[in-house]
């Protein structure tokens, strides 16, 4: 049967860039939705694409995080008055069934990175007077709402004096942006010194396509900002975290105006504040690299932002002393050592679990971090049964970032595939504290030389006087 395609622009909030491809496409993926462009995408806040019906673009907006609104573009043209000439040839039959007299609407003027004053947008408003509406207008609630848009660039301190694009068409859609606001970190009742940021959190959970019912696992859940992210998609969570403390609420309070924790913070009370608790299956202190899981237990999901050993410690439970073993009358009180976590070996067990223990066709999404001067695609942790789709890269600073790599399990592994070595990964931890050691060696050195010219000139000057 021929599907009746229809153009739609998608407007995106103008953050995390690279990062609105990967969550459209599995958000495509998650609801199989067929999506095409109309128009090559790239940086600019909008795609024009097309749909072959209504209900795949709300379905698509009712999960994404980094977009705005939807339209059905009824014109798109480089200047006001090319668009109103297009409008007018605009397809009587498409516009008729929002302009009855029983509809009501309301036409919004969006000009992006111009401000305009409300008597200039309404001037902008009034030149679309010959459309052929019928109904009340309603600015509260109508039951139609259009949009005139000017695209001014997205350089907000020099726009151009004309606008580069403009829009008209009818609002679909929004998107999931009011989200990021309830999942503040600063109005969340239990954070730590790594609590991922909600808009992050959510991006993470779409692309590892959480859906209702699913069984997801964070195995450095820390304070579990993506079991939030996860069960408010309808996952139920459960996570792990060699931190006894910070699973017990206990660490020092993240929070400078905080002077002790609160005696019910956890990742439980997070829940519970956002109505998920229904969702949440547990924590539990467990260091990653000993597994305990059976070897039948299969996630739908893994997400995961490991340690990188820079805010907080790499480690796994161990000893460097040989033959090492405690007394049997200090068993009961013994706090086992811990020992260095490298990130390669991080990586590989993140792998090997996830191709052990997620289902065919589940996901694991995690970071990585990288220097971006060392950056290489073959540098990545890899494994035969996961599939790499998406590699999303966030700077950190000039030199650091780190990526949001996103695999699909696509087959059960051998044996053999089991117990895979790594494939050797630039340490970053280690190379981070060698840069910040150099870098501030340099300092004490140019601070320590500008010293010596004032010396110097201090010195001569005294001796001119004298
Ligand atoms: C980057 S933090 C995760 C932050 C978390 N996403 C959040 O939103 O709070 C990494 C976590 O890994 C934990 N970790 C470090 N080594 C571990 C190990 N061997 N096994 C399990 N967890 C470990 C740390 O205690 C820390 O909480």
């Amino acid at each position: 049967m021929n599907k009746s395609w229809r153009t739609y622009l998608l407007w995106f909030a103008q953050e995390h860039i690279e990062f609105r491809f990967a969550e459209i496409d599995s958000l495509l993926s998650l609801f199989s939705i067929e999506m095409r462009f109309a128009q090559k995408p790239n940086n600019e806040p909008y795609w024009i694409v097309e749909f072959a019906s209504e209900n795949d673009v709300k379905l698509l907006a009712s999960r994404s995080v980094s977009l705005r609104n939807c339209l059905e573009l009824w014109g798109h043209e480089k200047d006001m008055w090319k668009l109103h000439e297009k409008l007018k040839c605009y397809p009587k039959h498409l516009m008729d069934p929002y302009f009855q007299p029983n509809i009501s609407f309301k036409i919004e003027v969006e000009t992006f990175c111009r401000h305009f004053t409300q008597k200039q947008k309404v001037d902008k408003l009034e030149t679309f007077s010959y459309l052929p509406v019928q109904g009340p207008v309603n600015l509260k609630n109508p039951d139609v709402t259009l949009q005139y848009i000017e695209y001014y660039g997205t350089v907000a301190n020099n726009p151009p004096e004309l606008p580069y694009d403009v829009f008209f068409g009818r609002w679909v859609a929004s998107g999931l942006r009011q989200l990021i606001r309830k999942f503040s970190l600063k109005t969340r009742k239990f954070i730590g010194n790594t609590s991922m940021d909600p808009q992050l959190s959510l991006l993470m959970a779409n692309q590892a396509c959480v859906k209702d019912g699913d069984i997801v696992l964070d195995p450095f859940v820390g304070s579990g900002s993506l079991l939030v992210a996860a069960a408010e998609f309808g996952g139920y969570v459960f996570g792990t975290d060699i931190d006894y403390l910070m699973l017990h609420g206990r660490t020092r309070p993240s929070r400078i105006t905080q002077k002790r924790r609160e005696k019910d913070e956890s990742i439980r009370a997070n829940m519970r504040q956002y109505n998920l608790e229904h969702k949440y299956l547990d924590v539990l202190v467990n260091d990653f690299s000993v597994p305990f899981w059976k070897n039948d237990c299969q996630f739908d999901a893994i997400i995961t932002d490991p340690p990188y050993g820079i805010r907080e410690a790499t480690e796994r439970v161990g000893t460097s002393k040989e033959n090492y073993t405690v007394s049997e009358e200090h068993l009961s009180t013994h706090i086992p050592a811990k020992i260095e976590y490298g990130i390669s070996n991080i990586y590989r067990d993140l792998l090997l679990f996830s191709a052990n223990h997620l289902k065919v066709g589940g996901r694991v999404v995690c970071w990585f971090p990288v220097f971006r001067e060392d950056y290489n695609e073959n540098g990545l942790p890899t494994h035969p049964c996961l599939r790499l789709i998406a590699n999303c890269e966030q700077a950190l600073s000039k030199v650091t970032s780190r990526r949001l790599l996103t695999f699909v399990k696509v087959r059960q592994p051998t044996e053999a595939e089991l117990d895979l070595k790594h494939n050797e990964i630039t340490d970053f931890r280690e190379k981070y504290f060698i840069i910040r050691e150099e870098t501030r060696k340099e300092k004490r050195m140019r601070e320590a030389q500008v010293r010596e010219e004032n010396r110097l000139r201090h010195e001569r000057d005294n001796t001119v006087n004298a």
